[in-house]
């Protein structure tokens, strides 16, 4: 294909799986020229530049947008991406640009931006990550992408075996549903967590050896399940000083599922449980905790000590 023909893409967000995606998306996939990359410290769009020409580091969120047709956004919560977008539907025309967000954000602020960026000409997709940092630097990670089919063929060169191993496809569905299905897989994804450290805790407690639970998880399911146990016994949730993965992902995204629980009548008990593990390590040891660390506050009901 022609470059001119490709799309111009830029980047908002250079956290820790937002750059991980990112320098994919621009090592693998075909752009026309370097990706833009814009992040609120600028220093991290400049350090990236530094690194390769295949980025380019603007300091000011609205020339990242002008210049490109499709904007990729990582951010944090839903408050930081309605501020970008906010600013960048008021300050640069983004009529036939094609908007792809890969944060993790609440249902119904999904729609709402969807909503606001039709009602300027452009498109919007949900595309939430499953996997964290180690899997998108290997561009293992799945994602979603909701919205309609015309974006998802626009964006479709930049998924499988360039950011990701696999998407799941929801075409023509509102955007809602990417956000809704990524809650409802993390809700999963750490009550599994939540069986597996209270599961730890009565095998110590009733001298039963990790590696014979170990055996047990490895055999009857492996996979995540079985990586998230060795996770717990090595003890990285109290000894990594920063993990890829914080308390405070967690607990956003339990208040987005109790908030839709409890709007619609749903009584969810293991989120319950999750949720007052949660929030007990936000209290101890801070949002920066690492999301494993509820093991430790587990053990401490038990009477055993936080660190294994
Ligand atoms: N980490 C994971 O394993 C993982 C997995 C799946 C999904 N996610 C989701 O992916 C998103 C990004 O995660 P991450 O790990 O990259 O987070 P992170 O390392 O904490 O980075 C957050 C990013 O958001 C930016 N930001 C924060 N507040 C902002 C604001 N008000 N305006 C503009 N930019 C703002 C930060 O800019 P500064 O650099 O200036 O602070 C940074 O670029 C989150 O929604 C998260 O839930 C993460």
């Amino acid at each position: 294909m022609p470059s001119e023909k490709l799309p111009r893409v830029s980047w908002l967000g250079l956290g820790n799986i937002g750059q991980a995606v990112c320098k994919n998306l621009a090592n693998y996939g075909t752009t026309n020229g370097p990706v833009v990359v814009w992040n609120r410290t600028h220093q991290k769009a400049a350090d990236l530049a530094a690194e390769s020409e295949r980025f380019a580091a603007v300091a000011d969120l609205t020339d990242a947008v002008s210049s490109t047709d499709i904007v990729c956004l990582c951010l944090i919560d839903d408050a930081a991406v309605a501020e970008v977008l906010e600013t960048v539907t008021r300050e640069t025309d983004v009529k036939g640009k094609l908007f792809v967000d890969f944060s993790t954000v609440h249902p119904d602020t999904a729609a709402a931006q969807a909503d606001t960026l039709k009602s300027h000409g452009a498109e919007y997709l949900a595309s939430p990550i499953f996997g964290g940092v180690p899997l998108a630097i290997e561009r293992l990670i799945t994602i979603v992408l909701a919205g309609s089919s015309q974006a998802i063929d626009k964006f479709a060169p930049f998924t499988d075996g360039v950011i990701c191993k696999s998407t799941i496809v929801l075409a023509d569905e509102p955007c809602r549903q990417a956000s809704l299905l990524k809650l409802i897989g993390n809700f999963i994804r750490f009550s599994t967590i939540e069986v597996l450290c209270e599961a730890s805790v009565l095998s110590e407690k009733l001298g039963m050896g990790q590696e014979t639970l170990c055996k047990f998880v490895e055999a009857l399911i492996p996979g995540p399940a079985a990586g998230q146990l060795r996770m717990l016994n090595s003890g990285s949730y109290h000894r990594e000083p920063k993990p890829m993965i914080p308390i405070s992902m967690a607990v956003k995204e339990n208040a987005h599922l109790n908030d839709l629980a409890q709007r619609n009548g749903v009584k969810l008990k293991t989120l319950e449980t999750v949720t007052h593990h949660t929030n007990n390590v936000t209290a101890n040891r801070g949002p920066d905790a690492n999301l494993l660390a509820i093991y430790g506050s587990i053990r401490e009901e038990s009477g055993l000590p936080f660190e294994n």
